[in-house]
């Protein structure tokens, strides 16, 4: 990921959302897909901004980074490759003269598969993430993407808020903690099989379990989703990240069509879990992936 401001002064020529978008293309390559989604930052004061889209706030516990936070636009680039993924940020970069680094970070997906639909892959807490997504494709996409009606303006519609968090772990501390321990901070198994013996496909039983004596009450998922029949709308996808000295954790990112609906929700419920003693939020933001196709540069009109 690369997050990106406008050049002072830069706000027409090479520092449009046009000439993004065409370097943006001269990036792409065989092997390396591209995405953009935007700040709050990159709308002018005539811009058309989505309706839930400021600046990510600070959460209880957070130490946000200026220089890892916010941006005016972020770009990922994702790919199989790491060689090829690297050089096309270096494209990216001589691309967009009219634009700036203001962060970026290398992320990774350990065993990455597809497995009953859903895209899964190891934390560096070395516990397998994905099954809170849902499998079929439909409800993906009904989670994930702004509708007509929602009150955001007509060009937003079929894009998508996307939230970053840059997350540190204390992965030596975490692994001090027997595999039995972590489990029930998080409250599934590592392979994600639940604690009370429902499979991984299964929902849990957690209205027989009132006091959290299988399944902790203060667990990562039990917060999360003290409902099983209503999930909050969101879709994740994280990534580890390794930037030596300890510095290890996880680039969080999820999507859905409503922020506070989605993200806001379970980072509110998730204050106080048995996890907090071992992460540390210090960047990221919120941002706005805008729908596919070319319309959308000339409607958000900044310039
Ligand atoms: C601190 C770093 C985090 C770690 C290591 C972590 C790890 C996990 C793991 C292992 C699972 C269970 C497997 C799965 O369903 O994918 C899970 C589920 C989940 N996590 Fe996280 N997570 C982190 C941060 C967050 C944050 C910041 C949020 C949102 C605010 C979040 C929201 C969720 C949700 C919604 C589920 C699915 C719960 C369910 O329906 O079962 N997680 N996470």
């Amino acid at each position: 990921m690369v997050a990106c401001d406008r050049r002072p002064g830069a706000r027409g020529g090479a520092g449009s959302l046009r000439a993004l978008v065409s370097g943006l293309r001269d990036t792409e390559s065989d092997g390396v897909s591209v995405g953009v989604a935007l700040g709050s930052g990159v709308f002018g004061a005539a811009g058309d901004r989505p309706r839930q889209l400021v600046p990510m706030p600070s959460f209880p516990g957070d130490l946000l980074d200026p220089a890892q936070s916010h941006g005016d636009v972020l770009i990922q680039l994702a790919g199989e490759r790491v060689d090829d993924v690297r050089a096309a940020v270096e494209r990216f970069e001589s691309a967009v003269t009219g634009w700036r680094v203001r962060w970026r970070i290398e992320g990774f997906r350990a065993g990455n598969r597809m497995e009953g639909g859903r895209g899964l892959a190891r934390n560096p807490f070395h516990f397998t993430e994905g099954f809170g997504n849902p499998a079929d494709e439909r409800e993906v996409l009904d989670r994930a993407l702004v509708r007509d009606g929602q009150g955001e303006p007509a060009w937003a519609v079929g894009g998508s808020y996307q939230v970053v968090r840059i997350i540190r772990l204390a992965t030596e501390l975490w692994d001090k903690d027997s595999v039995h321990e972590q489990e029930r901070i998080i409250g599934r198994r590592r392979d994600g099989r639940w604690l009370d013996g429902a499979s991984v496909g299964e929902q849990p039983n957690f209205p027989a379990d009132p006091r959290g004596r299988l399944t902790p009450l203060d667990s990562h998922v039990r917060l999360a989703t003290p409902d099983r029949r209503r999930p909050a709308p969101l879709v994740r996808r994280g990534y580890g990240y390794d930037r030596g000295d300890g510095d290890t954790g996880l680039v969080f990112s999820c999507f859905q069509r409503d922020l506070a609906a989605g993200f806001e929700t379970v980072q509110k419920r998730l204050a106080g879990e048995a996890m907090a003693t071992y992460t540390l939020t210090t960047g990221g933001g919120y941002y706005f992936v805008p729908p596919p196709g070319d319309a959308w540069p000339a409607a958000v009109a900044t310039g």
